[in-house]
């Protein structure tokens, strides 16, 4: 394993401090068939925060579940913080049921966020023509594009989704500022098929040349995302979505090859640019 800061990922981004508090909840919501919103108070959580970072969550009392969850900032204010989840498992089953009042013991911010500034070739520093950015997103990779394009003007937010029920409501996306546009696998909403066939008409539209992509979802979803990338060569970064078990380096449960060396997602990443990654995983 390298030793931090080897990537030039991480060089890139002023490191925030991570702070462990105990947040009260103030709402725990469904906002649709695939998504909860939870939404707690806490300065010291939001502080610094950047699309792309996560927090690790304590679910259960007495350990049960004993490992914490990452999930991504769905939204930072000054002192409010909202996180979007879905129901996969235990945990998160779990954490549905929480109520208004209850505690939640959190770790964050942590990991490294996406990139701003879009890089620019040496060409079209000079031209008038910029690299125009895609946000790739699906599942619980929603969340963080989101964030992200409500904060940094993006050009395009291509979301994939199974059918229309699991479309996120309106009202969630309507601080995005993104042209947004939709593929359902059942064809119910937007066009059938894959998030990637939304990208390939985009890549045709705009020029590969004239791209930055910028991906969070599920891994079949990056690795084809990455997949295109590699073949019209489009730089880019994407938010692996490993297991993680500790949140800050140490269990070494969320390892990537990079060209750097097996490093630890969540220390390293969980933003990775295209050209660090060997293996992202499936
Ligand atoms: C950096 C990061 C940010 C994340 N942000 C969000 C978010 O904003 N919203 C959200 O809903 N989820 C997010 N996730 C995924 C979330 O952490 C998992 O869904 C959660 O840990 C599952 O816990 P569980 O106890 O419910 O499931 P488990 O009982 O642990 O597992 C149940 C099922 O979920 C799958 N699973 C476990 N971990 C993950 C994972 N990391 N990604 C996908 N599937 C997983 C397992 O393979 C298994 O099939 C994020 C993950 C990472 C690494
Ligand atoms: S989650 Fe433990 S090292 Fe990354």
């Amino acid at each position: 394993m390298k030793s931090a800061g080897v990537l030039r990922r991480v060089s890139e981004h002023m490191a925030v401090k991570a702070h462990d508090e105990a947040v009260i909840i103030l709402e725990n919501k469904k906002i649709n068939e695939k998504y909860f919103k939870l939404t707690f108070r806490s300065k010291k959580l939001a502080q610094g925060v950047k699309p792309g970072h996560f927090l690790m969550m304590q679910i259960g009392d007495l350990n049960d579940p004993f490992l914490r969850r990452p999930f991504s900032y769905y939204r930072a204010s000054a002192d409010r913080i909202e996180v979007l989840y879905e129901i996969l498992g235990y945990g998160t089953s779990l954490l549905s049921e929480k109520k208004k009042g209850e505690t939640l013991q959190v770790m964050g911010p942590l990991g490294n966020p996406f990139s701003a500034v879009v890089p620019q070739a040496q060409s079209q520093k000079k031209s008038s023509s910029r690299k125009k950015r895609v946000l790739v997103a699906g599942g619980v990779g929603v969340p963080p594009l989101v964030f992200f394009s409500e904060k940094n003007k993006s050009d395009y937010l291509l979301i994939g989704t199974k059918s229309k029920q699991e479309v996120m409501p309106k009202k969630e996306l309507a601080k995005v500022k993104a042209k947004v546009l939709f593929s359902t696998d059942d064809g119910s909403y937007g066009v059938k098929g894959r998030v990637t066939l939304l990208l390939e008409d985009v890549i045709e539209k705009e020029g590969a040349e004239n791209i930055f992509i910028q991906t969070c979802g599920p891994m079949p979803m990056m690795n084809a995302v990455m997949a295109l990338a590699k073949k019209y060569e489009i730089p880019g970064e994407a938010s692996l979505d490993k297991t993680m078990g500790c949140g800050v380096g140490v269990c070494l449960g969320c390892m990537v090859k990079t060209h750097e060396g097996w490093v630890p997602s969540c220390t390293e990443g969980p933003v990775f640019s295209f050209d660090d990654i060997v293996e992202a995983g499936v």
